[in-house]
């Protein structure tokens, strides 16, 4: 019995270090390496698509496919943005314009690309929707507002 106490006393000290490490909260620096790209395809809660490519540095260009439209019509279009360099989150804020090929309207998109905790990538957005109108007492209606979340295809 006399023997066993110093064994038991180490026994402790090991299993109470093991534990105390195992709830050690991690600093940012010890974050697991998140990685959020924007490039690739995705589609929104519309059932939008669209194909994001890297470009030049933080610019991308691509190409929208929108499942929705106010004039009925519906072509794939352009896409041109910018992103902020990735830091050590790497979840980036972005901006990209996209020009309707068919319609009179122009819409901006800014959002940023979060890594969820089931670890898939999602976009979340806003939205501005600039539509033509034939005059300036009409410039009121002219702007709609929104939200888009996008996930990868
Ligand atoms: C238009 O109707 O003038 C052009 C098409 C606009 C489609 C809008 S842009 C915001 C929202 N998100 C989408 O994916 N489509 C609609």
């Amino acid at each position: 019995m006399v023997q066993a106490t110093p064994f038991l006393l180490v026994l402790f000290l090991v299993l109470g270090a093991h534990s105390l490490s195992a709830k050690k909260v991690l600093s940012s620096a010890e974050f697991p390496a998140l990685q959020c790209s924007l490039t690739g395809r995705w589609v929104n809660d519309l059932g939008s698509n669209m194909t994001i490519k890297n470009l030049f540095a933080n610019d991308f260009t691509g190409t929208y496919y929108t499942a929705v439209s106010a004039t009925g019509k519906i072509e794939p279009s352009p896409l041109l943005g910018s992103q902020h360099p990735p830091n050590e989150r790497n979840q980036p804020t972005f901006g990209f314009t996209v020009h309707w090929t068919f319609a009179n309207s122009i819409t901006v998109f800014t959002g940023q690309c979060f890594v969820e905790d089931n670890g898939r990538e999602v976009l979340k957005t806003m939205w501005l929707l600039r539509s033509h109108v034939d005059k300036s007492g009409d410039d009121w209606k002219a702007t709609t507002v929104g939200t888009n979340v996008f996930t990868r295809l």
